[in-house]
């Protein structure tokens, strides 16, 4: 059992645990990912993992509240236990050595992305963090971004704060006006890494995306999380998360995540003790 020490509510369905999960805190590394399980009739939530403290021991998760299982996990309380947190899992950041890069999040993504820009800061990087929201009071982690990232750019989509547009716009604005970047690393909805990687394609600026796809085992055996990069079929969960944007089919994968967005509706008119995903997963071989 893993017992939440922290629960904080960010905005509208929007949650905070810190969690005490020694091992993941002392062997996770940026980019890396863990599998929770609420109780042992809940479905498996892969979540990035949005900060360490390897000497308390803790993790921190944000989560969303979005589907059946989320909300189970949403009636936990500080003091209360997760009964599984596997992790760390997936391949860390690689990110080389940049001299300059860029941070674009989206939401929920934009927790994952304060230790990325911590690594890419490490090794030497100047860093723009450009992160985005559909209005001011669903903004996350500013200041957390503003205390790692060089420079910060927020964007909202009603323009309520910071920059009125997409994340996609002031990205295209400094790309075309000739600044230059080693790497863009996105995290955030697919329909925004898909965006990003088209606005980046054409300058030629490696783009690294944070895969979400659907994941039951999280150790390659399933194959729910298979996505196609290049050419190929790749499990995220073991080959991923991170994968070259560029050569990600961004189209399939959210054609996959739109099958088990309907599972999860019947899910939750269905009640809460069934293992309604993996019963899904067997009925689509
Ligand atoms: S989650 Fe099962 S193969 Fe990746």
């Amino acid at each position: 059992m893993f017992k939440i020490l922290d629960k904080q509510e960010l905005a509208e369905s929007i949650i905070e645990y810190t969690i005490e999960a020694r091992d993941i805190a002392r062997h996770h590394h940026a980019g890396q990912f863990c599998i929770i399980r609420v109780h042992s009739h809940c479905e498996r939530i892969p979540l990035s993992i949005a900060e360490t403290n390897s000497q308390a021991g803790t993790i921190t998760l944000v989560v969303q509240i979005a589907g059946h299982s989320t909300q189970e996990l949403a009636q936990l309380e500080a003091g209360d236990s997760i009964l599984d947190v596997v992790g760390p899992l997936g391949q860390p950041t690689k990110i080389g050595s940049p001299r300059r890069g860029i941070f674009v999040g989206g939401g929920v993504g934009v927790p994952a992305g304060s230790s990325m820009v911590r690594q890419m800061k490490q090794a030497g990087a100047q860093v723009l963090a450009i992160i985005g929201f559909r209005s001011k009071d669903l903004i996350i982690y500013e200041e957390k971004m503003r205390a790692v990232a060089d420079e910060l750019v927020v964007t909202t989509d009603d323009g309520s704060y910071g920059y009125h547009g997409l994340v996609t716009e002031p990205l295209q604005e400094r790309l075309a006006a000739g600044e230059k970047y080693d790497v863009v690393i996105t995290v955030g909805p697919v329909v925004m890494m898909r965006a990003v990687a088209e606005v980046t394609r054409p300058y030629g600026t490696h783009t690294i995306a944070s895969l979400n796809p659907i994941m039951v085992d999280g150790t390659g055996m399933c194959g729910a999380c298979r996505v196609t990069v290049g050419g190929e079929t790749k499990f995220a969960c073991v080959d991923g998360p991170e994968f070259d944007a560029h050569q990600v089919d961004f189209a399939e994968l959210a054609q996959r995540l739109e099958i088990y967005r309907d599972e999860e509706l019947r899910a939750h008119e269905a009640g809460p003790h069934e293992c309604r995903l993996e019963q899904a997963l067997k009925e689509l071989g």
